[in-house]
């Protein structure tokens, strides 16, 4: 328990004396439920009902035999699809992997065995509990698997505290897909992984009567792969469509910021400047006949637009 951090401040929590609950410094109490501390709703609050984890509550013990159909009408194998999504994580037997929206743990093993330690969680206790079945009925070390009820949009965990963040099935329905995209990368650290899921169809397939099938008796088949909710601290991003084409799963690596530039590389060419003098040295413009005086003057002088125009008026302003 002593990982994780309060999801709306990323500082420490500690255990309540009697055990029952993690207290945050700002004194709220995150109750933990057959081992499960849950840090979607504070003690005291209640769980809403409806929206789109209605079914995820009520509907749980239906979820596995639902998952085993849609493999087997896919004409796909779950075991190599499974192990072939969580490959662009790279994981390494020391990693700390996050799974979230782990559902009923049908992965949570699977990076286990590739990994040292995974926190799975999931904003459904219901999946969570038939998760920690299974997890037990394979034996699971529980000092290796920690799970965890939790909103993707609000993880309990310090930045940079995972090598690794796995989301397999829920994307499209998040309320908020990028800021889920931005939380996973904000736990990942710097050089880590993200990869994150879900159905729809490649883009290319969309007139096929595979894709109009599979659309008619489930719309989530609709859904485009939110490429442009990927957060700017992404590099090497992949987005690959799976499992025949019906999923996308977008890759990435975790990097700090914006992409950087070199601002100060000088273009050769007759405009010349840079990157810098273009976008932050940008003056006002000048009358069409000045214009093309000043290109033809710097040509005679054999310099580029920019060099000319900085040299003259530097003379001009005496700096
Ligand atoms: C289709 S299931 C996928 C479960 C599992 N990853 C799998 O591949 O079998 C989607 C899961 O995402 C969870 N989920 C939905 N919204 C969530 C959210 N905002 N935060 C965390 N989990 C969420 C659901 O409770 C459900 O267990």
């Amino acid at each position: 328990m002593r990982d994780f951090v309060c999801p709306a401040n990323h500082r420490q929590v500690v255990l309540s004396s009697d055990g029952a609950s993690l207290i945050s410094e700002a004194g709220m109490h995150y109750p933990i439920r057959d081992g499960i501390p849950d840090f979607a709703i504070a003690a005291g609050e209640d769980i809403p009902p409806g929206g789109n984890q209605e079914f995820y509550r009520t509907r749980a013990h239906e979820y596995d035999r639902g998952n085993e159909v849609m493999y087997k009408m896919l004409l796909c194998e779950e075991e190599p699809a499974r192990n072939d999504m969580i490959r662009p994580l790279k994981l390494q037997p020391n990693s700390r992997v996050l799974e979230i929206g782990c559902g009923t743990c049908r992965d949570t093993t699977r990076l286990l065995n590739q990994a040292s330690i995974v926190y799975a969680g999931d904003l459904s206790f219901e999946m969570l509990a038939i998760g920690k079945q299974r997890l037990e009925d394979s034996n699971t070390d529980f000092d290796r698997v920690h799970l965890f009820r939790a909103d993707a949009m609000r993880l309990p965990f310090a930045d940079g505290f995972f090598d690794a963040a796995f989301h397999f099935g829920g994307l499209n329905l998040f309320p908020d897909i990028a800021g889920a995209l931005k939380e996973m990368a904000r736990v990942v650290k710097p050089g880590g992984r993200v990869a994150a899921g879900d159905e729809g169809v490649a883009p290319w397939l969309s007139d096929t009567e595979f894709a109009k099938i599979l659309k008619n008796s489930n719309p989530l088949f609709h859904h485009a792969a939110p490429i442009g909710k990927i957060p700017v601290n992404a590099r090497d991003v992949s987005c690959r469509w799976i499992l025949n084409g019906s999923f996308y799963m977008l890759t990435f690596e975790v990097g700090e910021g914006e992409p950087q530039l070199d601002l100060d590389v000088e273009f050769p060419g007759w405009r010349g400047g840079s990157h810098r003098t273009r976008y932050f040295g940008r003056l006002e413009g000048v009358s069409p006949e000045l214009r093309e005086i000043v290109i033809k003057q710097a040509a005679a002088e054999g310099m580029s637009i920019s060099a000319w125009l900085e040299t003259t008026l530097r003379k001009a302003t005496r700096t």
